[in-house]
């Protein structure tokens, strides 16, 4: 067990979508709303970030080089160094209310994404699997705010937010990428719990949840019941992912978005990156097989 750590103090709007690279040894994550991809690199404390045209709201790597993202209205490939965002796969380019928002690769190189309506009001909001030959599948709908995906240890379980319904969902995840059986996993009230945001799976199989204007991550077993509830400095956290040389390090994002001047004076960390070791390990970060 480790202490919560600010190890980048910056004030971003949305942060989101940490991303381990191991090769690297260096975090990834963007800033949907500041249109900014970040990289820290933690041994070193040397950071670097990179502004685009348009936001990037998930990145994954590729297995073939490079990274693949999720941008407003689609998959992309995208180059850091010439800020250059390739589309592959258009998605609800009829929606112009609607933008993508969180996403995240599973341990078969498949790529899943969520749609969410920008306004925060309408169920127009749409699930999607993008398979590594391109194919996109629509998984589920209705949603306001889609959020977290994750996968479970054996690949057989998929975790799937309804951020403003406060629902993480479970799905029975069959080997050709099609899912059954939703049903609640956890149900988080939104005045005293926040709305269910980012979240990943540990190498013992359980949850840990970034609660969105709950202040916290929670982890919880694989049956629901909390098992650890790790406070944070700051209202809105966004994201996690485990990460560093032995994957023992829970990269946790946040945003600064819509919060007052009051609020920003008592939580001035607010959009900042921390990390913190909860003795338990991660899983090496799956990449696009696309
Ligand atoms: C979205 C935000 C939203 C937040 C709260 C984030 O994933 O990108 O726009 O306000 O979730 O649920
Ligand atoms: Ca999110």
């Amino acid at each position: 067990m480790s202490e919560v750590t600010c190890i980048w103090q910056i004030p971003a709007q949305l942060g989101e979508g940490p991303l381990w690279a191991a090769q690297e040894n260096a975090l990834y994550w963007v800033d949907i709303l500041n249109r900014q991809v970040h990289r820290l690199e933690p041994a070193s404390g040397q950071k670097r970030s990179w502004t685009f045209s348009e936001p990037i709201t998930s990145l994954a790597l590729r297995q073939s080089g490079g990274f693949v993202g999720t941008v407003t209205h689609g998959f992309a490939a995208i180059d850091l160094d010439s800020r250059t965002i390739e589309p592959l796969v258009p998605v609800e380019t009829d929606l112009p209310d609607n933008r993508f928002n969180d996403g995240k690769v599973d341990g078969y190189g498949r790529y899943w994404a969520g749609t969410m309506n920008r306004q925060e009001k309408e169920a127009s909001g749409t699930l999607y699997r993008l398979d590594p030959d391109l194919s996109l599948h629509t998984v589920d709908e209705e949603y306001i705010i889609t959020n977290g995906p994750a996968f479970s240890l054996d690949g057989t379980t998929m975790y799937h937010n309804d951020s403003v319904k406060g629902f993480v969902y479970a799905f029975d995840l069959q080997d050709d990428g099609t899912v059954r059986g939703k049903r609640p996993f956890t149900q988080l009230t939104f005045a005293k719990d926040g709305a269910p945001d980012g979240m990943t799976v540990d190498s013992e199989n359980c949850l840990w949840l970034a609660h969105y204007g709950g202040a916290r991550l929670t982890r919880f077993a694989p049956t629901g019941e909390i098992l650890e509830v790790v406070p944070l400095p700051v209202p809105n956290v966004t994201s996690c992912t485990f990460g560093g040389p032995n994957l023992d390090t829970l990269y946790i994002t946040t945003a600064a978005q819509n919060m007052s001047a009051a609020e920003l004076e008592k939580y001035p960390l607010s959009g900042s990156l921390f990390a913190y070791q909860p003795g338990v390990k991660g899983l090496p970060t799956p990449q696009f097989a696309g």
